[in-house]
């Protein structure tokens, strides 16, 4: 059975690690209340950010739309401003110069041999265009555009992706999450946990084999260090 139009969302993770600089509560964290009932557990180091400093870093957006701020911008005004900052890298077309990565074409070509993975051929949401470009373009020089010119700019990227078709479109904060991707299918929910839990279980099936096997160590979900005889994990006296 062949898996590989099962593409598993990696891009959401981009913008859930951007918008978490208020980050508490991973597993084994301490949530704030609790830090601050011991403080001794505390590093004693910085001070809590302020609304004002967290609002310049929290600027993720979903594919909803959410966190989108205000503003717009078209094609036409995007492509000046592509020529102007990004072409150098990207191509006047996206087609990538030199080295630099391509952003427009590729399409169909994910299950060829040489997959081309681009914004058209490849991203699920206008949203991840938006929010990695404001966040990390152009190279270098990250958010030193402002917000409307983002618009224009992500605009003229859909456009040279066809995924919009007309010069005179106007993105903006309304409109943006009602794009549709021409990949947007092409991902799946990680949903392993359920379409995979038959095989979850302690022994593993060793029925029909194709050949004679025998079972040499064993990798737990969360443990798959190696361990030596004595039980400790390799490398560890
Ligand atoms: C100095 C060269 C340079 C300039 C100028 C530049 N970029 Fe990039 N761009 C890059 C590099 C390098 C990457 C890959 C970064 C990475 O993977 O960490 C990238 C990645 C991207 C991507 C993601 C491509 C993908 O499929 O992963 C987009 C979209 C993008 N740039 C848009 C822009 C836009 C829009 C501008 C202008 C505002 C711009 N870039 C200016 C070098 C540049």
């Amino acid at each position: 059975m062949s898996r590989s139009p099962k593409l598993i969302i990696a891009a959401v993770a981009l913008a859930a690690l951007a918008g978490s600089v208020a980050f508490a509560g991973g597993p084994g964290e301490k949530t704030e209340s609790q830090a601050e009932a011991k403080p001794a557990q505390r590093f004693n180091i910085g001070r809590a950010p302020s609304a004002d400093e967290i609002r310049g870093w929290d600027i993720d957006v979903r594919p909803d739309g959410q966190g989108l701020p205000v503003g717009k911008g078209t094609v036409a005004q995007g492509e000046k401003l592509f020529m102007d900052n990004c072409a150098s890298c990207h191509g006047e077309f996206g087609e990538g110069a030199g080295r630099w990565p391509v952003l427009a074409g590729g399409k169909g070509s994910l299950t060829s041999d040489n997959p081309v993975k681009t914004v058209g051929s490849y991203w699920p949401y206008a949203s991840t265009l938006f929010d990695y470009v404001r966040h990390a373009m152009p190279f270098g020089s990250p958010q030193s555009l402002k917000v409307d010119e983002y618009y224009a700019l992500v605009a003229y990227v859909l456009y040279l992706n066809d995924v919009i078709t007309d010069q005179n479109f106007e993105l903006s904060n309304s409109n943006l999450a009602t794009i549709k991707m021409p990949n947007e299918g092409g991902f799946i929910m990680d949903d392993r946990a359920t379409s995979e839990k038959a095989f979850w279980q302690k022994e593993p099936c060793m029925k029909n084999c194709i050949a004679p096997v025998k079972i040499t160590g064993r990798a737990t979900a969360v443990d798959v260090t190696p361990e030596d005889k004595d039980g400790k994990p390799r490398g560890v006296e």
